[in-house]
Formats: structure tokens, C-alpha cells, sequence
């Protein structure tokens, strides 16, 4: 019990410095620890496994298009807005993503509503995906019943599977809720399953939100219904080009198949990260 409402309470103070971050005095960005920034422009994050290790989940064709043509037109708009805003450049892209469209943000870095516009849509598109690349392997090889445990993984780190039951019952009631908010995103989007301070005002909860377009629950400035906020663990893409090829228009089997691809592994440790603020190492 104090255990849990410390984490609530490292939590809610690791969130509202995030908040607080990049409005108040000048502070040390977070350090992305992976190939996403390379000499301030982002490069296209890599794939943690070949294109053709996910089938029979995802097709190799999907995956390369995906990475290299869908991700890398997002990267290279990015980029291209970042050129004209320097002192944006030096924020982590999760600042990035959870601050646009902030008045308070928008008008300190005297961001034009256009270029807002084009980070929530790219800047948005670059997170969801670097994240959804890192919490996929290969299909049926992370078994949640044997890689989550009730016991706190580690000392301190709290355990995924705990929250899910309490929440859910189980991993498969919860993955149930998952695709079936994937199932109903009209047009394009995310479902998630996030992270927040608990709405009791002690401890956290689990939630599962979705996303339109590539909206993300931490960007404040765009989701304005704090119900659908909070800091994503595990991320689904619904867009048609993650799945047309293999599954045309069937939006559930391609889910399905999906959550056979989840590495349980590192949504615990996205858990762990979330809970004590570091969301950017989530995507490395
Ligand atoms: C980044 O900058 C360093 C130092 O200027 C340089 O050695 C390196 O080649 C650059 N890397 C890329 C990918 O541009
Ligand atoms: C996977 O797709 C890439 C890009 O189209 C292609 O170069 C590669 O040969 C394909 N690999 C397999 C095993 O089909
Ligand atoms: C936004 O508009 C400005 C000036 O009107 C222009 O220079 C800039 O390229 C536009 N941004 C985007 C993302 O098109
Ligand atoms: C993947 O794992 C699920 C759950 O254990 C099982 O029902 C399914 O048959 C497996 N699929 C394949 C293709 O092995
Ligand atoms: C998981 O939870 C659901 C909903 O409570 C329940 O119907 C189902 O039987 C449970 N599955 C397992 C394997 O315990
Ligand atoms: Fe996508």
C-alpha cells in the first residue's frame, strides 16, 4: 500500500514536471539514448528485428513500406519544420509530442499554427511508430503468462501484470478491450493502453484510450478529453497501411493476428518507465 502510493505519488510529480518542463525555466533535455536524433535531425528508427520476422502477423512488404516510405515521409517533415525552429530542437521528441498545440508552448516558441499542425501529425507519427516498433517481435514467442509476474519484477518496479488484473481480470480480457477499441477507430488512428494517476486521486490506473490519425494520449494540447490521456505502454497501429496487404479490409483479423506479435517484456518495462517519467527511453 505505501509502496503503491509512493509510485502514485512519483508519478504525479514525474508528470507534472514533464508538464511543466519545457514552460518554466530552462532545463536538461532528456536524453534519447538510441538512433532516433542523429546531430539534431531524426533519422528513421530502425526495426529491432528484419522485415520479414513478423509474419505470419505482418507481411515483409507492409513492414518495409511502413518503416522506410510511411515513417520516413513523417521524419523528413519533421525535420523539415525543425530546420526553421532551433530552439525546439534541443526539446526530446516526447516533449515535442505531449507539448504542441499548448498555447503557453506554441506561443513561448512562436510556433505558426500550420507548423503545430504539422508536428502533431508527424511528430506524432514519428513516437507512435518508433514506440510501436519496440514492443513487437517475433509472433507467439512472448508468452505473458510466463514473462509477467504479480511479484514487482524488480525491487521497486511495479508489476504490469498486477495492474492488469486489477483492472481486467487477465491479459487476455485486456487485449480483448484493446482490439476492440482498434476495431472501432472510424478511419484512421491507435488504440493504447496507458498509464495515469488514478482518477480517486491515489494511485495509478490502467486505461485503454484511442488516437485519431497520429494523435498520441500525451499530447496535451490536441486530446482535449482528459479521459483519453495519459502516458502510452502499448500501442496498436489501425491505419490501413499496417495491414491492407495481408488483410484488406478486415480491420479485426489483422488484430487478432497482432497481439500474437506483443514482446511482453518490454511493455513491463515501458510500465517501469512510465511510472517514473522517463518516456523517451520507451522508444529506444
Ligand atoms: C555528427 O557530427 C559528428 C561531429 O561533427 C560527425 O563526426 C558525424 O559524422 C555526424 N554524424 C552524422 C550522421 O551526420
Ligand atoms: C522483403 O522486402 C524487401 C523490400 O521490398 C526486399 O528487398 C526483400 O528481398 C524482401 N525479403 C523477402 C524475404 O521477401
Ligand atoms: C507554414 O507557413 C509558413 C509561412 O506561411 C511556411 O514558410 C512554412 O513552410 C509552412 N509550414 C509547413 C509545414 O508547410
Ligand atoms: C499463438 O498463440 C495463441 C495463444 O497461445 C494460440 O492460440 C495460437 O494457436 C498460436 N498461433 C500460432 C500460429 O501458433
Ligand atoms: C479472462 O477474463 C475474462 C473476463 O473476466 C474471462 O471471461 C476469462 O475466462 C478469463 N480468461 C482466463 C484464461 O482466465
Ligand atoms: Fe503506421
Amino acid at each position: 500500500m505505501a509502496k503503491l502510493a509512493r509510485t502514485a505519488a512519483l508519478m504525479a510529480a514525474a508528470l507534472l514536471l514533464f508538464a511543466m518542463g519545457t514552460i518554466g525555466t530552462k532545463r536538461t533535455p532528456i536524453p534519447v539514448q538510441c538512433n532516433l536524433k542523429v546531430n539534431a535531425t531524426y533519422a528513421i528508427p530502425g526495426l529491432p528485428l528484419a522485415y520479414d520476422a513478423y509474419m505470419p502477423a505482418i507481411d515483409n512488404e507492409t513492414m518495409f513500406l511502413h518503416s522506410q516510405r510511411h515513417v520516413g515521409a513523417a521524419v523528413t517533415a519533421v525535420n523539415g519544420v525543425l530546420a526553421r525552429y532551433p530552439e525546439l530542437r534541443v526539446l526530446s521528441l516526447s516533449e515535442i509530442v505531449s507539448q504542441i498545440g499548448v498555447k503557453r508552448f506554441n506561443r513561448k516558441y512562436a510556433i505558426l499554427a500550420n507548423d503545430s499542425i504539422a508536428l502533431r501529425n508527424n511528430a506524432g507519427s514519428l513516437w507512435n511508430h518508433a514506440h510501436f516498433w519496440q514492443i513487437m517481435t517475433t509472433f507467439n514467442s512472448s508468452n505473458p503468462a510466463t514473462v509477467l509476474t504479480d511479484a514487482e519484477p524488480k525491487a521497486g518496479v511495479p508489476s504490469l501484470k498486477a495492474a492488469i488484473t486489477a483492472k481486467w481480470g487477465n491479459t487476455t480480457a485486456m487485449l480483448d478491450a484493446l482490439r476492440a477499441t482498434g476495431a472501432g477507430v472510424f478511419g484512421s488512428g491507435w488504440a493504447w493502453l496507458v498509464v495515469r494517476p488514478a482518477a480517486s486521486g491515489s494511485g495509478y490506473e490502467l486505461a485503454i484510450v484511442p488516437s485519431p490519425n497520429q494523435d498520441n494520449p500525451l499530447m496535451e494540447g490536441y486530446t482535449t478529453d482528459p479521459a483519453r490521456r495519459g502516458i502510452p505502454i502499448l500501442g496498436v497501429d489501425v491505419w490501413e497501411h499496417a495491414y491492407y496487404l495481408r488483410y484488406r479490409n478486415v480491420r479485426p483479423a489483422y488484430l487478432s493476428s497482432w497481439v500474437g506479435l506483443v514482446d511482453w517484456a518490454r511493455v513491463q518495462r515501458n510500465y517501469a518507465l512510465a511510472v517514473t517519467g522517463s518516456i523517451d527511453l520507451m522508444l529506444c
